[in-house]
């Protein structure tokens, strides 16, 4: 009888979950189930449109569940419900990814480890001088990679008094986004939500102010080639879009979640799919 129980419950599915608000666009699900099931891990990844984020995060404990992606709104209010954070995500100020250990929750945030993995695949960090764009919460993740990987950061923002108090905060230096033509650097990062569909037309910079750079990275994935990347291929730029920053955030929550190796390619094509999919539509 004791070994039929065991049985029952070792079958039972690991549950993972999204947060957010709205959740119905987002491709987490589309890309962590192709993992799990190439992994052949019983496993449900459920996209949870929140109401009430206390009451969610008190569902991970009642209902087991392993892991959470934390989305668009709640990814600096979840920090008050978790119980403990890896210092990333504490520097960051953000938690997109939480871990349930047998009950205690720990906050991590894997974006940042997203884009410097992908970076990481076709351009070296050490040493290098990188523009980046914005100072709003993704910019802070994407500060905080450069730093970590050894790269030096110049923020470049609209509003001069919010560039410079995030560029205090991460010991780096601040230009006025007008004044992007008197910047040095091999690597310009688009941090800002300008370009994503569907404002497909806006760009963030003007394209002639784009030769200068190697590099030219824009973490927005959809649509994959924004305006930004457009300009930067032809001004002879290398370009990456923001679908390996994506993926790679994803597959690093696997990795917290499983202790396995996830399949980062076939995740890739999964969304690159879609994304092409939904382009031509
Ligand atoms: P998130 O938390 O997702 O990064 P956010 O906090 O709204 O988003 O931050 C958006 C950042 O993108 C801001 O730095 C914003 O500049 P301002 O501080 O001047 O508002 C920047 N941003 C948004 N749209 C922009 C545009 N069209 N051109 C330049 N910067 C833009």
């Amino acid at each position: 009888m004791e070994e039929r129980t065991l049985a029952v419950f070792e079958s039972e599915p690991i549950i993972f979950a999204l947060f957010g608000n709205p959740v119905g666009h987002s491709l987490s699900p589309l890309m962590h189930q192709a993992a799990y099931r190439e992994m052949g891990l019983n496993a449900v990844y459920v996209p949870f449109c929140v109401r009430d984020l206390e009451a969610a995060v008190r569902g991970i404990r009642g209902m087991d569940i392993r892991g959470v992606s934390v989305t668009i709104p709640f990814k600096e209010e979840v920090r008050k419900h978790l119980d403990e954070f890896e210092e990333g995500s504490g520097r960051i100020g953000a938690v997109n990814t939480v871990v349930n250990e047998g009950g205690r929750l720990r906050g991590y945030n894997t974006d940042w480890i997203g884009f410097v993995r992908d970076l990481k695949e076709w351009m070296p960090i050490q040493g290098r001088t990188f523009g980046v764009l914005g100072a709003g919460g993704a910019a802070r993740a994407v500060l905080f990679g450069i730093l970590s990987a050894g790269g030096k950061p110049v923020i470049l923002n609209r509003t001069a008094a919010r560039g410079e108090a995030l560029a205090k905060e991460f010991g780096c230096s601040f230009l006025p986004l007008s004044e992007i033509r008197a910047l040095e650097a091999d690597c310009l990062v688009n941090t800002t939500s300008a370009g994503m569909a569907p404002q497909v037309n806006r760009s963030p910079v003007e394209g002639r102010d784009l030769d200068k750079f190697t590099w030219v990275v824009d973490i927005v994935y959809n649509p994959l080639e924004t305006k930004l990347l457009q300009d930067a291929r032809m001004a002879g730029c290398h370009t990456g879009s923001g679908l390996g920053m994506f993926v790679h955030q994803g597959a690093e929550q696997i990795r917290l979640w499983t202790g396995a190796e996830p399949p980062v390619e076939s995740m890739k094509r999964a969304v690159r799919q879609r994304l092409e999919k939904n382009e031509k539509n």
